[in-house]
């Protein structure tokens, strides 16, 4: 463990990473693919996929095998990992580069983007891919390394915010500037490290709030129990109970995709000391929950970067932080205790005083 840095709101206590990863352009790829010096492609994506499309001549290794097949892998020569539509790619890139391999770089955009400005002649994801079904964007805030997710029906244009700031301004400004209802408000739980902004946006867009059964908050609210779940538009967002970082704390499952709050980062997972939160709980929400689910299942965490000592990017899969995560390479429930609850920085004095204010209102 190291120091975690001075003012850090979340203190989740990894080796700081800068979360540099470089990415190319599909129209420079497309270049470098026609003359002598070729970089050497890599398919992260799932088995299934390369059945639509890939790229001649490169090599497929989906990324929750990637740490099994490092070692057959070039070092020296530049290396373009490529996915559907770049999440996957760059937290290949990243974890080759962390390895040993410097000319690694992620294909920006993904296979998708490069069909679409450099090789019309390939073959294209289904439109229900790029935003006939829901669509799911990734709101940071830099100052504080929180993540706010945006989901919308663009049909029916209906969208739920998850764990929202407390600005409203940007939330309301995108919904007004595309014209989306606002459908739900949810918290994946209670934060300690930031003030929440369910309120704000509430009091704008009358949506209700949706927020666990285990919830103490003082204002008005609707209840989410385990197997129930979120309309938006025509899909839904199923609730899965994660307690552990919190006792109230939720997994919002959006198809192949879980939004995890702080039950599963990257790279790690959210303390369970600074409040009601428990080891215990949090190892059976992991183990006997979210890794049933499979391999490929993409994780969008609520907290990113350096701020925190996490990767820049928002997004990893199951299979993926199951062999590199260090929260889950505790290998008993034991080592997990011993793990969440051992050199730990103390608890931001703040953390009590937010608490509060986050159930009030
Ligand atoms: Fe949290």
């Amino acid at each position: 463990m190291i120091e975690a840095p001075d003012g850090l709101p979340h203190p989740f206590v990894r080796p700081p990473r800068d979360g540099f990863v470089p990415t190319i352009a599909p129209r420079d790829l497309a270049r470098l693919l026609r003359g002598a010096d070729r970089p050497y492609l890599l398919d992260v994506r799932p088995e299934a996929e390369r059945a639509r499309a890939r790229l001649p001549d490169d090599r497929a290794v989906p990324l929750e095998r990637l740490p099994r097949a490092v070692d057959a892998l070039p070092r020296s020569r530049p290396l373009v990992a490529y996915d559907h539509f770049g999440y996957r790619a760059i937290a290949a890139a990243e974890y080759l580069r962390d390895r040993g391999f410097p000319l690694a770089a992620a294909l920006e955009g993904g296979l998708d983007e490069y069909a679409r400005v450099a090789d019309p002649g390939l073959p294209r994801y289904p439109a229900v891919g790029r935003g006939a079904e829901l669509v799911v964007r990734s709101l940071l805030r830099p100052e504080t390394g929180c993540v706010t997710y945006f989901v919308g029906d663009p049909r029916e244009r209906e969208a739920v915010i998850l764990d929202p700031g407390r600005d409203a301004a940007p939330y309301l400004a995108l919904l007004a500037a595309e014209g989306w209802h606002l459908g739900a408000i949810a918290e994946t739980h209670t934060h300690a490290d930031h003030l929440a902004g369910h309120a704000a946006l509430h009091a704008a867009t009358e949506a209700p709030i949706y927020l666990s059964h285990r919830s103490p908050a003082a204002y008005p609210h609707r209840v989410l129990r385990e197997g129930e779940a979120i309309s938006v538009g025509s899909g839904e967002l199923e609730v899965l109970e994660t307690p552990g970082h919190t006792p109230d704390h939720l997994t919002l499952k959006l198809g192949g995709r879980i939004f995890t709050g702080d039950t599963l980062l990257l790279g790690s997972c959210g303390r369970t000391d600074l409040g009601e939160g428990s080891p215990d709980r949090l190892w059976e929400s992991l183990m006997d929950k979210l890794l049933r689910l499979p391999e490929e299942t993409e994780v969008r965490p609520a907290h990113v970067g350096t701020l925190h000592g996490l990767p820049a990017r928002s997004a990893s899969t199951l299979g993926f932080e199951r062999v590199t995560n260090e929260a889950l390479q505790q290998d008993s429930r034991e080592a997990f205790l011993r793990y969440m609850t051992e050199g730990w920085p103390p608890k931001p004095a703040d953390f009590d005083r937010i608490v509060r204010a986050n159930l009030e209102g």
